[in-house]
């Protein structure tokens, strides 16, 4: 495709998606591109505006909320409150999901995690936006075990990163493409086309700090890869913004993987599965890359609970395979 493709023309013209229609993707993705194009703007502004600082309240799965998060939640809401093809949104800052639309056209559920990394907000760091959209199977009165779908039923996802640039990335099942946010013009442009991700990485991304806690498994994997080995490429490099969306990107362009395992007081980590493991995994597996709870593939996990957790390994496929391999042996 041209350079100077607006993500509004690679959607008219992007015909691979699934068995659904070129317009229902154009009316999923332009709320996503206008809820990251104002995020943008209030991450921009958050320090002129006293949009720091914590909001007072805890979200669904106990976080204390940052004034961001909510406002983050507020604008994909709003975002979405003219599209008639989402029936309801998932999103980490909800207690249960909400109904969207009632419309018979209404056949799309939209999950998502509206500002990742907060604890970021304050210190000028990356943040992100993460969103996944499943299908929805019935008419009727929305019910919230209708999210409950594993990651392998998405139809669409994506983040959107807000770092030295903002950058809107997506896949439909046809590659992964990356749009950066042109703001003198306000529009989200082509800039990385198809994006592979290196079959291996020389980059991993944890919270060491919580090294004692993990198990034998995930200590013995990271003393390998921190192990020098020149013709290996050991050891490897640690980068960790405390933005999952920011880890990740990293490494499908570079290569590496990142991690968030279980321990005994967290057996299934703090990452929540539905709307931000499952979408990225969706991301990772379009690039080539994968994605495992360290046991198998996170996209095969059917979600007991909108909030419910997982430990994930996420980046370069042989990184991935090899995290396995350490986990199996324990
Ligand atoms: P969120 O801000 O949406 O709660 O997500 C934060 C996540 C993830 O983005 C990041 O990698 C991780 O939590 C950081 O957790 P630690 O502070 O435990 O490292
Ligand atoms: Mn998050
Ligand atoms: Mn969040």
């Amino acid at each position: 495709m041209a350079a100077g493709t607006t993500l509004t023309r690679h959607l008219i013209e992007e015909g691979g998606w699934r068995n659904d229609g070129a317009q229902d993707l154009r009316s999923l993705l332009e709320p996503i591109a206008l809820a990251g194009k104002v995020l943008a703007r209030e991450v921009d502004q958050a320090a002129l505006a006293g949009k720091l600082g914590l909001a007072g309240d805890q979200n669904a799965t106990g976080d204390m909320q940052k004034k961001l998060d909510v406002i983050g939640n507020d604008v994909v809401m709003d975002a979405f409150s003219s599209c008639s093809v989402v029936a309801g949104i998932a999103s980490e800052e909800l207690e249960e999901p909400v109904v969207m639309s009632t419309s018979d056209d209404a056949r799309y559920l939209l999950c998502t995690d509206p500002l990742d990394g907060s604890s970021n907000t304050d210190v000028n760091a990356p943040l992100g936006t993460i969103f996944g959209i499943l299908r929805r199977h019935r008419g009727g009165e929305l019910s919230g075990e209708e999210f409950l779908q594993p990651g392998s039923e998405l139809v669409c996802a994506g983040y959107v990163l807000y770092g030295t640039s903002t950058l809107l990335v997506y896949t439909v099942g046809a590659g992964v493409h990356g749009f950066t946010l042109d703001r003198g013009v306000g529009e989200f442009v082509l800039s990385h086309h198809d994006i592979r991700c290196p079959e291996a990485g020389k980059i991993y991304s944890a919270n060491v700090g919580r090294h004692k806690e993990w198990g034998a498994g995930v200590r013995k994997y990271l003393d390998h890869v921190t192990e020098k080995d020149k013709p290996t490429g050991r050891p490897h490099s640690l980068r960790y913004t405390g933005a999952l969306v920011a880890d990740l990107h990293r490494c499908l362009l570079d290569g590496g993987m990142y991690l968030y395992p279980g321990d005994p007081g967290s057996p299934d980590g703090k990452l929540r599965l539905l709307y931000e493991c499952a979408p990225l995994a969706c991301v990772a597996e379009q690039a080539g890359g994968a994605a495992s709870t360290g046991h198998g593939r996170l996209l095969d996990v059917v979600p007991g609970a909108v909030h419910q957790r997982t430990p994930i390994a996420i980046g370069s496929a042989e990184n991935v395979a090899l995290y396995e391999r350490f986990m199996a042996e324990g």
